[in-house]
């Protein structure tokens, strides 16, 4: 199988001392790229133990009045080299539309970052056949003005698949990947409820380029396993 990018999001998970513990137990064999998404407590001990990281959020400005927000400039001192952006909790909890998400894919990308874009649809729109829609107006307005596209990733993540168990079928993973591979040619990761049970499945698809995993990443032998412990 060739190399893929397998990577984590921890959300509002653990505390430093749970992290520590979690990399006492976390054991992989693998050639495959790992990158930890964590909180931002948590990116300079995490990146202490040899891995890639990156932040889940942050603020597109440089710098200013923007009360609790944190810079890229901020993020890059923890050693972290990549950000999450558009995730479907920040987009439904916190508000945040495509045009935010915009400011802050160019913004990183400028600096250097290397940017994981989520996408997805909701259950509703699966529904009503709007999922192309969907996506489709997310990427173009997610990316607008985004012309150098070599340290970007998509991740897609049905809306309805995260952290319910549900995963998105085979069928339903080929097609939609197929279709955003042909509206930008980057990196495509799968997410939603995946899992060390159903990875060599979603793996073996094609167009699958990685997962980025949520519940399946916070134990380290579940983990582990999905990146390719092989003990
Ligand atoms: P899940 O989360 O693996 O728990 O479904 C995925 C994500 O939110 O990125």
């Amino acid at each position: 199988m060739t190399k893929k990018i397998i990577a984590a999001n921890w959300k509002m998970n653990k505390t430093n001392k749970e992290a520590k513990k979690f990399f006492k137990e976390f054991n992989p064999k693998t050639k495959n790229d790992i990158m930890f998404f964590v909180p931002f407590t948590m990116l300079s001990t995490v990146k202490k133990e040899g891995y890639m990281t990156g932040a889940q959020n942050f603020y597109h400005a440089k710098n200013g009045a923007f009360t609790g927000e944190i810079s890229l400039e901020m993020i890059a001192e923890t050693g972290a080299c990549s950000v999450l952006v558009g995730h479907s909790e920040r987009r439904t909890l916190f508000r945040e539309t495509d045009e935010m998400c915009n400011l802050k894919i160019k913004a990183a990308l400028e600096r250097g970052y290397c940017v994981v874009y989520c996408i997805g649809e909701t259950l509703a729109e699966r529904e009503g056949n709007k999922t192309e829609a969907v996506l489709k107006k997310q990427i173009q307005k997610g990316l607008k003005d985004v012309t150098v596209h070599n340290h970007l990733i998509i991740a897609y993540e049905p809306v309805w698949a995260i952290g319910t168990g549900l995963t998105a079928t085979v069928e339903q993973i080929r097609d939609t990947h197929a279709y955003i591979k042909t509206l930008v040619d980057v990196p495509l990761l799968y997410g939603g409820s995946a899992n060390e049970k159903n990875c060599k499945e979603i793996f073996s698809i094609p167009n699958v380029d990685g997962a980025l995993v949520g519940g399946a990443s916070l134990d380290p032998v579940k983990f582990s396993q999905m990146v390719g412990y092989d003990k």
